[in-house]
C-alpha cells in the first residue's frame, strides 16, 4: 500500500519539507462551513485525522478549544509533536477506520490529503458516529498533474509535468483514482445527507519567487443532522 511509506522516518521529514503547501483557500471554505449554522456557538473539538507532520492541525487551532491530530503512522506523529508549540493541540496514534474518539463529541471531522488512503465506507462510517448533531466533516485533495509558470517554459514545463504523472499512476495504487475523479467518488459514499462537492478550487501554491505551482484543490464538505 502506498500510504505505508509514511511510516518511514526519513520520508516523513522529506515530506514535511517538501510537499506543496497546503490550500488556504480551502481551509477556509472548511472554517465558514463549520461555523455556518452554529450562531456564534463555540467550537469545541476538531480531529485532523491523517494529520501527518500537524500541516492542517495547527492552522485549525486558534478555531476550536481543542484539536487532535490522529495519523497511523508513528514518524509522522513524532515529527509532529516535536514542532507542536501549542497547548490546545495534541496528537495520536490511530488509524482511521477505528478513531478512538466518543460517539458525538466532534465539531469539525478533517482530513487533508489523507483519505484517498483510507478505506472510505469505514472511515465514513465513522464520521458519522464522532459528529455531533451538526458537525461537520471535511475532506480535502489535491488534483496531481498541474499548471507550471516559469518565463516562457511554462507550456512545456506544463507538458512534462504531465507525462510525468502519466508514467507514475501506471504504478500507483487504487488511491489514485479518488485523486483523479476529484474525490467524486468519496463525495458518493459518504451517508450524510447535507453534502457538497466542491472541486477545481484554484489556489496559488508558489513554490519559489521564479516557479509558480498552479495547483487544483477539491473538497467535500459535509454536516450530520
Ligand atoms: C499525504 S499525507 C497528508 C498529511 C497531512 N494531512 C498534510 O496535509 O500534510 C497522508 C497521511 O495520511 C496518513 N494515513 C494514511 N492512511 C491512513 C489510515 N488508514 N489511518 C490513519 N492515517 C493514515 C499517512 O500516514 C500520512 O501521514
Amino acid at each position: 500500500m502506498a500510504s505505508q511509506v509514511f511510516k518511514n522516518k526519513t520520508f516523513s521529514s522529506v515530506y514535511h519539507k517538501y510537499m506543496i503547501p497546503i490550500s488556504k483557500e480551502t481551509l477556509n471554505m472548511v472554517l465558514s462551513f463549520v461555523q455556518g449554522k452554529r450562531n456564534g456557538q463555540p467550537l469545541e473539538m476538531a480531529v485532523d485525522v491523517g494529520c501527518g507532520t500537524g500541516r492542517y492541525t495547527i492552522p485549525l487551532a486558534p478555531h476550536f478549544k481543542k484539536v487532535l491530530g490522529i495519523d497511523f503512522s508513528k514518524a509522522q506523529i513524532n515529527l509532529a509533536n516535536q514542532y507542536n508549540l501549542l497547548d490546545n493541540v495534541s496528537y495520536m496514534v490511530a488509524p482511521a477506520e477505528k478513531l478512538p474518539i466518543e460517539n458525538d463529541s466532534v465539531d469539525l471531522l478533517n482530513a487533508g490529503l489523507a483519505a484517498h488512503f483510507f478505506r472510505v465506507d469505514e472511515f465514513a462510517s465513522e464520521a458519522v458516529r464522532v459528529l455531533k448533531k451538526k458537525g461537520c466533516l471535511a475532506v480535502h485533495g489535491l488534483y496531481p498533474a498541474c499548471d507550471i509558470e516559469y518565463k516562457d517554459l511554462s507550456h512545456d514545463l506544463t507538458v512534462v509535468m504531465s507525462e510525468v504523472w502519466k508514467i507514475l499512476y501506471q504504478h500507483a495504487d487504487k488511491s489514485k483514482d479518488h485523486l483523479l475523479c476529484q474525490y467524486e467518488s468519496i463525495y458518493e459514499v459518504i451517508p450524510l445527507k447535507d453534502k457538497q462537492l466542491f472541486q477545481d478550487i484554484l489556489g496559488e501554491n508558489a513554490d519559489s519567487v521564479r516557479l509558480n505551482v498552479n495547483v487544483k484543490h477539491y473538497c467535500v464538505l459535509a454536516r450530520k443532522d
